[in-house]
């Protein structure tokens, strides 16, 4: 588990580094509804978070994003911290209810000065600005007309997009339409352990093809109104599935599960077509008549790059008991995020796991680099999160040691490195998280972040690992 990464400013030795290409973007991620606060402020409405957040029983310790890491009065601050981190890159949302607070409509001028102001701060201190345009806060007034699993969503999503780039285009060269449209559709509206909370698979599913459609209407705007040589790009948590034996069985589960977590997405964005297996297994819930002609050719937009957000590979069996038990990380609930889930059972990996529970297997990501590249050849990818929460504390002197962290992103970016010298075409890479925050249905129990972030004073203290990344982003090295 010790690693020989030094935690200190020294230059790196190079006979005992790997190192990555000139040109690889370095950077570290947040979204908005997890950093900013000021919920009521300057216009802005409440989005489904907000509501979920507020509903008791929803959220761990009733925490809610309120306040969070109140970024969006102390953004000067954290961008100091980015700078001191040297990254090349920041990855942030943008909340849509501070655009357009009601979810459709002129632009509130107010919301895009946040965003305008923060692009200018982050292009200031020469740290690209990576903006992802739905990190799921949506306007609770559209969840209110029928949230994703209604078609009229992915239309507002468009003419929000629109906006967006009208106001930022001129400074933001990199834009992410969706940021993991699985767990919009499949926690949000199938299990409901995300905002808005909602069980009911046949809607996972729309929902699941309004978010697709959302992505290419989204990327057609993008690309009508930004400058020539923007980046436009969808973010994706690829599951690296695993199954627990090759019998006929279990590689069967994992076929089925493979079809909701990966294909339902990546077959209609690049490629044009909805899996015929994943409508076959779905074929009891829904008969996909919300699939319109033409649907899948606005789907599938070329891409820059695909984002690729990994964290640990899934363990799936066949389950004789014909259950489906929900034990991917985000809680167990009596309802299972899969629609084609029956007869699978979700297993623990064996050896060291995060505080989220999830197992740390780095070659997970090594595997799902390798089958990008093998199922979509010329398609850049850039990883635009990766990382891990442990219990940080304080220690007396005030410092905050996470050697499991720097563990992580060091077991994890030699696989990167592996996957590179094989030929991928990986671009980037961003840790999960500039800050400790909001962690969705967890609350504030999870820290994520390189920064630790006091939430009584609202104190940032950069944690070992931080000093340790900036030292690898700086150079380009990873210690071996
Ligand atoms: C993926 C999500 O994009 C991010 O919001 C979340 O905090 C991390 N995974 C960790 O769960």
């Amino acid at each position: 588990m010790a690693t020989s990464a030094p935690t200190t400013d020294q230059a790196p030795d190079p006979a005992r580094s790997i190192t990555f290409p000139p040109d690889f973007l370095w950077g570290t991620a947040t979204a908005s509804y997890q950093i900013e606060g000021a919920v009521r402020e300057d216009g802005r409405t409440p989005s489904i978070w907000d509501v979920y957040a507020h509903t008791p029983g929803r959220v761990l310790g009733g925490d809610t994003g309120d306040v969070a890491d109140d970024h969006y009065h102390r953004w000067a601050e954290d961008l100091g911290i980015l700078g001191d981190l040297g990254v090349g890159a920041y990855r942030f949302s943008v909340a849509w209810p501070r655009i357009q607070p009601t979810g459709s409509g002129p632009a509130n001028a107010k919301g895009i000065d946040f965003y305008s102001r923060l692009v200018d701060g982050l292009l200031e201190k020469g740290i690209q600005p990576v903006a992802t345009l739905y990190h799921w806060d949506l306007p609770q007034e559209l969840e209110e007309a029928g949230g994703w699993p209604a078609r009229e969503t992915a239309y507002r999503f468009a003419e929000y997009a629109g906006i967006v780039a009208d106001a930022l285009g001129d400074r933001v060269r990199t834009w992410t339409t969706l940021n993991e449209p699985w767990c919009s559709a499949f926690l949000g509206y199938g299990s409901g352990v995300h905002a808005p909370g909602r069980t009911d698979h046949a809607d996972a599913l729309r929902a699941a093809h309004h978010l697709n459609l959302a992505h290419g209407l989204a990327v057609r705007q993008l690309r009508d109104r930004l400058p020539a040589g923007s980046q436009v790009s969808v973010t994706l948590n690829l599951h690296q599935i695993r199954p627990m034996t090759r019998s006929p069985q279990d590689l069967d589960a994992a076929r089925r599960i493979d079809g909701t977590a990966n294909r339902v997405f990546t077959g209609p964005m690049l490629a044009g077509i909805y899996p015929e297996d994943v409508r076959a297994d779905t074929a009891h819930l829904t008969d996909w008549s919300f699939v319109r002609e033409g649907d899948t050719d606005i789907i599938q937009q070329p891409l820059d790059f695909l984002g690729v957000n990994y964290y640990s590979p899934t363990l799936v069996a066949h389950d004789e008991g014909g259950g489906a038990h929900n034990s991917d990380g985000h809680g167990v609930s009596v309802h299972s995020p899969w629609p084609a889930g029956e007869g699978v059972a979700f297993q623990q990996a064996e050896g060291r796991k995060t505080a989220m529970g999830w197992g740390i297997d780095p070659t997970g990501l090594y595997d799902l680099l390798q089958r990008v590249a093998r199922e979509h050849p010329g398609l850049p990818i850039v990883i635009t999160e990766n990382g891990a929460a442990f219990d940080d504390e304080v220690a007396g002197d005030g410092r905050v040691d996470d050697p499991e962290r720097i563990d992580y992103l060091h077991g994890h970016l030699s696989e990167v490195h592996r996957a590179i010298a094989s030929g991928v075409d990986v671009r980037g890479y961003f840790l999960w998280s500039l800050l400790d925050n909001f962690e969705w249905g967890y609350g504030y129990s999870k820290r994520f972040g390189a920064v630790y972030v006091d939430y009584e004073t609202q104190a940032r203290i950069p944690k070992s690992s931080a000093r340790w990344y900036a030292q690898v982003a700086r150079t380009g090295a990873l210690p071996t």
